[in-house]
This record gives C-alpha cells, structure tokens and sequence, in this order.
C-alpha cells in the first residue's frame, strides 16, 4: 500500500490588495516590495465572513471533487495553519464541522509546523495510509495572515510578504502497482533558530527565553499570575509576527537545496528527472535563487508568490492545484515539493503525480 494525490484544490479570496494600496496605508512601495519579494499583490479576506477555517474547507471541496469522491469517504483530516480561527480547539475540527464530516466524527489532526506544515501533514498522512489506518485523508494548508499583521510602517517588513488563502489534496491508498504515488519524504528543524521568525505572545513564555526578541519582564510573577496577554504584550505589540529577514534568507537557500537533493537521493532521481519542483512561496527572490543554485529551467518551477503573497503553509498546495489546473503537471510527472520557514523547520516531499 503507498499514497497518491487523488485530487487537488484551492481557495484565495476575492479581495486583491495591491502594493499599491498598500502604498496608501505605509511607508512603502511597490518598487521596494516587488525588487525585494517579487509581489505585485495578494489577497486579504472578509473579515466576519471568511476564516482560516472556512478557507480550508472550500479548498477541501474543490480537492474531494476533483479526487472523485464523496465527502462522506474522507476518514481523517490534517491540518496545518499558523493563523487557526481558535487559540483552541485547532482548526481541523472547525474544518470537519465545516464539510458536514462531524455526522461521521472522523479524526481532525491539527499541524504546527508553520511555513513547512504542509510538508509535515503530507507525510504524517503518507504514513497513516501506508500503515493500512485510512484510505482517503484531506491535508488541507490554509492562512488568515490578515488577521493579526501590523499593519502601519512599523510592521512593513512582515506585512508587506504575506497573504490569505487556502489549500488542499486528497491523499488516497492505492495500490503498489499504479505509477502515481509519494516516493520519499524529508522532514527537519532546528529549534536554535525559534525566535528568529516567530509570533511569541500570547504564551506562557513570560519572558523565559534568553533569545526570545520580545523579552518582556515577568521578574516577581506568582504562579497565580496569568502571563498569556499582559498590558507589555498589549502595549508593545508583542502579538505580531517578527522576522530576522536576512538571517531567514540565508538559511532558506542552503536548506531548500539540501532537502531537495536528500530526496533526489533517496529515489536514485537526479534534478533532470524533476518535471515541476513547488517550492514554498517565501519569497520569489529565494525561489529564484534554488532554481539557479539547482540548474533548473523555467518550465521546471512553478512560482504564484506574485499574485498572492507569502500564504505560509497554504502555499504549496495553492501552487500544486493551480500548476495541476493550468495542466502543467501531467499524471505521472516527478513532482518536488520543498519549503523551508519558522522553527526553523524544513523538508521535501517527492512523488509522482
Ligand atoms: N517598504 C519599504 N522599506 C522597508 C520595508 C517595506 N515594506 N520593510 C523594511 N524596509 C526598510 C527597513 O526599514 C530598512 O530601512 P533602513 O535601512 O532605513 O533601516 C531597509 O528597508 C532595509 O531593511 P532590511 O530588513 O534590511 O531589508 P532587506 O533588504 O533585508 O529585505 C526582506 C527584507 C525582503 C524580508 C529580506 O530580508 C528577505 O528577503 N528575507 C527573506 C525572508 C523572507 O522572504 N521571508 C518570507 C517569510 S518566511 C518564510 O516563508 C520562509
């Protein structure tokens, strides 16, 4: 028994918000954005009527449509977001309620693995249908950065990147015999690095780690003492995103490759064999740099950082069923998916689609 992708499917919703308009709320622009990250726009969601949740879910239903199946022979979600609807419960289970698969209480597994987590929660269902547990898993990624960016100058160089939107595949057991299926998967991170991409409050931190860059003093706390949100977080904005940019991009590009070439060389493939790497959109600036370190052509990467921002764990398979809906992958191609982000963590995911 292996796992194929049966089917595919996004979600982004319909509020584009150019650089341009961005222009009118900060100090930026759109010469300094797009020289930078290569975004020319992305797409913010309703507040009110559209949540990390509900994205998921229309991502879900366009992926169990496009696998051929019914709703009902879903048998477990995965999901993985950084921005759920909830601190608690995780957002799987608002998912399941969303698609009407409460009636058949199936498992809802939520996924913390940020910009990586959809290469976590591919394989951990890979894993679960090799194991012989389930048959059909939806592995959904889907974002509400909008939620919480600061969005004024002091925020620009976090708000500007990222974007809204949702993501999602049916992961099905097949049998050994059909050509499609997931080959190899290549999970990693380095907890060295937490706090250099990081939103550290609310927590129950309280200013305990030496490299947390939001330390704020909790000298004198009782144990009674609730430190979750305190005025400090409140006051200081310690509730936004922080990213040591530089450092970040650094790292990206090393390890993006490395992960890339571990799979290759696990399978016996070589970077030739390659018909579409999917790389996290991060930045077009870091694709662009694999693609070159890597001797990739053109049509061998697919990039939608421009249209949509940086949608964390929702951008792989936002890229993958739109790369599978303009039929720039075919069934059977090698198909790399790689992302590299906040942990840090990092991995590759090979397969044939
Ligand atoms: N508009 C205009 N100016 C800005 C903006 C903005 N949106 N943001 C920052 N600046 C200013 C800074 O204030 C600074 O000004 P100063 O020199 O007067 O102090 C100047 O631009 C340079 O700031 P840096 O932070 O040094 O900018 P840098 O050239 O490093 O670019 C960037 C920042 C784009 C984030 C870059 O470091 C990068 O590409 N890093 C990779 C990280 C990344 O792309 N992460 C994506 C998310 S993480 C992930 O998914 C893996």
């Amino acid at each position: 028994m292996k796992s194929k992708i049966a089917g595919t499917g996004y979600y982004v919703p319909e509020e584009v918000v150019t650089n341009f308009d961005l222009e009118k709320i900060i100090d930026t622009s759109d010469a300094w954005i797009q020289e930078r990250t290569g975004i020319k726009e992305r797409r913010f969601a309703k507040k009110g009527e559209e949540t990390t949740s509900t994205m998921g879910a229309a991502a879900a239903r366009m992926a169990i449509h496009n696998a051929g199946i019914e709703t009902e022979e879903v048998d477990f979600i995965i999901m993985a977001t950084l921005s759920p609807d909830y601190y608690f419960p995780g957002a799987g289970v608002l998912v399941q309620r969303e698609l009407g698969l409460q009636k058949k209480e199936v498992g809802a597994l939520d996924i913390r693995t940020q910009c990586t987590g959809f290469i976590y929660a591919l394989s951990v269902a890979d894993q679960f249908i090799r194991g012989g547990m389930y048959k059909n898993i939806l592995v959904i990624g889907s974002e509400m950065h909008s939620m919480g960016m600061d969005m004024t100058t002091r925020g620009r160089g976090i708000s500007v990147i990222f974007g809204d939107g949702a993501g999602a595949v049916v992961l099905q057991a097949v049998g050994d015999e059909e050509k499609s299926g997931i080959l190899s998967s290549n999970l990693h991170a380095n907890g060295d690095f937490a706090e250099e991409l990081a939103m550290v409050s609310p927590g129950s931190h309280a200013g305990y780690h030496e490299k947390n860059p939001a330390k704020y003093g909790a000298e004198g706390a009782s144990v009674y003492d609730s430190v979750f949100i305190t005025p400090e977080v409140v006051e200081n904005g310690l509730y936004f995103p922080y990213m040591n940019g530089q450092l970040v991009f650094k790292n990206a590009v090393i390890k993006f490759t490395q992960t890339i070439n571990e799979a290759l060389a696990k399978t016996g493939k070589t970077k030739e064999d390659i018909d579409m790497l999917i790389p996290h959109q991060a930045n077009l600036r870091i694709s662009q740099f694999i693609q070159k370190r890597m001797g990739l052509r053109d049509d061998q990467v697919w990039n939608n950082i421009q249209r949509y921002g940086n949608t964390t764990a929702a951008s792989i398979p936002i890229a993958l069923a739109e790369a599978v809906q303009n039929e720039a992958i075919q069934r059977g191609d090698l198909v790399c998916l790689s992302a590299f982000g906040s942990g840090f963590t990092w991995g590759s995911v090979l397969l044939n689609y």
